[in-house]
């Protein structure tokens, strides 16, 4: 009789063990029969995202139809079947899931063990390397094109200039033309510059020599424009240490917008002052400003509101100043204007 209650308390004991593997598990675990369920254990109601259990419910029903799999029916086959799906949670969306399938034979009868795994992270994980492969090899076939179409473009735009030095008529056309070639010419040259591999000089520099060179770069087109660039440094700036070339191509490519922007002219403001560990530089414009549903679209590739933009300069702004460390970010009024501000660690 003792040995008989051992017996009973041992089979107590590894019937509950057994129980808690199942209703703690963090997967899904159900058993489905003749296409109904007759088993679910407590984590299917978390990832199905109900209150109840789903017994009784039929399998078709809460998978996607898209992804149903075959189950079953023989429950001596040993094979499992493994599947990601989508699984259709309380409120209508879509989880997307693994599961393993099992024969088994549930209180003597044939049915199906069915795993399922919220994939979610991994599924995220999956589109982002998915996303930056395709970006690459996007980059660099962009970089092998671009090369190639510089050359014929020299060509095309000299014999344009030929032809209109040999003729009165239609300059107008050729002038189209030729800004077009132009045009051409400016989105290739910032591609190349974006992919090619660059010999890198990275030093100490003083921001505000660099500063001083883009300005007196821009400046004369700024006088035509009726702007004027208007600099207030702090004192004592400590150097940083930069690709001189890169940092400029930014400060050129955010000047320029500045100008872009003011076609009545005013003035555009660059500051910079040392902020905790960092150099805060700021360009303020006096343009029409950005609304808020469009702060977010700047430095996309291609995002331009302009006839003649490439929508590219942001883009490229954004890669090498995160390349330095640092931050891009833009603040914007409608009308008024709009800064963008650069934070640069300062080593
Ligand atoms: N200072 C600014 N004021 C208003 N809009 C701006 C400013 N700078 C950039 N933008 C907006 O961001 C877009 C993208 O800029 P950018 O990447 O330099 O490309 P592009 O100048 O060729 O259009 C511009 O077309 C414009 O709509
Ligand atoms: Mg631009």
């Amino acid at each position: 009789m003792a040995s008989f209650l051992a017996h009973y308390i041992e089979l107590e004991t590894s019937e509950h063990l057994y129980r808690q593997l199942v209703e703690k598990s963090p997967d899904g675990i159900m058993v489905e029969k003749d296409g109904e369920l007759i088993y679910t254990n407590p984590a299917i109601r978390d990832l199905y995202g109900r209150e109840t259990n789903l017994i009784g419910e039929k399998v078709t029903d809460i998978v996607l139809p898209s992804e149903k799999s075959h189950l079953y029916k023989d429950s001596t086959a040993v094979k499992q079947n493994t599947a990601e799906k989508k699984l259709i949670q309380a409120d209508g969306s879509a989880l997307p899931i693994e599961t393993i399938e099992k024969p088994l034979l549930y209180k003597g009868e044939q049915a199906t063990q069915i795993m399922i795994r919220d994939i979610t992270y991994r599924k995220q994980m999956e589109e982002f390397i998915n996303q930056s492969e395709k970006l690459s090899v996007a980059g660099q076939l962009a970089a092998g094109v671009a090369h190639e179409i510089r050359n014929p473009l020299t060509g095309i735009k000299g014999f344009l200039q030929l032809l209109k030095a040999t003729t009165n008529e239609h300059h107008s056309y050729y002038d189209v033309m030729m800004s077009e070639v132009e045009r051409i010419n400016e989105i290739v040259n910032e591609f190349l510059y974006l992919a090619k591999p660059e010999v890198y000089k990275i030093e100490k520099h003083d921001i505000l020599d660099l500063i001083n060179e883009v300005i007196m770069l821009l400046n004369t087109q700024a006088i035509l424009n009726n702007q004027q660039i208007v600099t207030n440094f702090s004192l004592d700036l400590p150097k940083i240490t930069c690709e001189s070339n890169q940092i400029k191509q930014v400060l050129i490519n955010i000047i320029k917008n500045a100008m872009e922007v003011m076609s009545e002219g005013g003035e555009i403001y660059i500051t910079v002052e040392k902020s905790e560990h960092n150099l805060k530089l700021i360009v303020c414009d006096e343009g029409k400003g950005i609304p808020k549903e469009r702060l977010v679209h700047l430095g996309e590739p291609f995002y331009t509101t302009k006839e003649k933009g490439t929508g590219l300069g942001l883009m490229i702004s954004r890669k090498i100043i995160e390349e330095h460390s640092g931050t891009l970010s833009f603040a914007s009024v409608v009308n008024k204007g709009t800064s963008v501000t650069i934070l640069l660690p300062i080593h």
